[in-house]
């Protein structure tokens, strides 16, 4: 795939493949307009559908994940311009149409829409250097992505409420601590921990991946009961697959299993 603020990659050593997706417009800190957002989506629904792939992984630089929607295509809009055009924002449900795992791997700056996408993310692994904001206030606005919903629900109330109405930025160790990233590695090896991470889901069955990940969102979504019944009718669903044979076989054989992703 060709684009022009994003490079995309295959990698892995896993059966199924994990396809990178590093936002690329390295003069503006990766700031996110409507023609990146518009390849990503177009990236992420096309590695979605793709046999081959299992999981994604969305990355920047070193000094940058995403440092925010871009400011100087943002500066000059009206209402009218961002309501009519739905500018900024018209492409950034795509991702959670994507039913593969979706990583975020941070270094650097993650503000702004930079954050909110990290959270858009089923998970994010962050480099020491990593520092998480929603700066929002601090340009006559708020955050527009989801960083007012999705961060309470990381962080919780308490700490999101700091970070929106103050700016300021929260580093690797305090996101950890707070349970808005997963893990924490040294920068230099981001890379690496995150394909051996990808790697490890890539080995997995891919209907199971995909229930399980439709189920934890579920968490976030419903009522605990209603939440509970849909996971327990999709474990059901599961013994209909080709693969919950080959796992627990393989389990009872004392071999690794082999998944066909039936
Ligand atoms: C456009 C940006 C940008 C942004 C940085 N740049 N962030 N351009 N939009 N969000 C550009 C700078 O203008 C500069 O371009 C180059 O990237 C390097 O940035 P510097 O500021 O020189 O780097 P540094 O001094 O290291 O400071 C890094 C920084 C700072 C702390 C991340 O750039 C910063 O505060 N950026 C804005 C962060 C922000 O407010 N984000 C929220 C945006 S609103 P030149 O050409 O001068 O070299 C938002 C709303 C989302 O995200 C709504 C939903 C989508």
């Amino acid at each position: 795939m060709a684009f022009e603020n994003l490079l995309t990659e295959l990698r892995g050593e896993a059966p199924l493949k994990t396809g990178w997706i590093t936002l690329n417009r390295p003069k503006a800190l990766n700031a996110l307009n409507d023609a990146l957002m518009d390849e990503l989506g177009a990236a992420l629904l096309a590695w979605d559908a793709d046999d081959t792939v299992g999981c994604i992984v969305i990355t920047g630089s070193e000094k940058a994940f995403a440092a925010g929607a871009d400011i100087g295509a943002m500066a000059s809009y009206g209402f009218t311009d961002v309501y009519r055009g739905d500018y900024i924002t018209r492409n950034w449900e795509t991702l959670k149409k994507v039913r593969k795992p979706v990583i975020a791997a941070v270094a650097g700056y993650a503000l702004g829409g930079g954050c909110e996408l990290a959270m858009l993310c089923d998970f994010i692994i962050a480099a020491d250097s990593a520092k998480f904001g929603q700066p929002e206030i601090k340009l006559g606005v708020i955050p527009g992505a989801g960083g007012t919903q999705r961060l309470p629900r990381a962080v919780g109330k308490a700490k999101a409420m700091d970070m929106v109405l103050t700016a300021r930025m929260m580093d690797a160790a305090e996101a950890e601590r707070g349970g808005l990233v997963s893990r924490v590695v040294p920068a230099a090896a981001l890379q690496a921990e995150v394909q051996a991470v990808a790697d490890i889901i890539c080995s997995q069955s891919l209907p199971s991946l995909l229930a399980a990940k439709e189920c934890v969102n579920r968490a976030y979504e419903g009522t605990l009961a209603d939440g509970v019944m849909f996971e327990r009718r999709m474990f059901h669903a599961l013994f209909a697959t080709a693969d919950q044979k080959e796992g627990m076989q393989a389990f009872v054989e004392k071999r690794k299993p082999a998944f066909n992703h039936r």
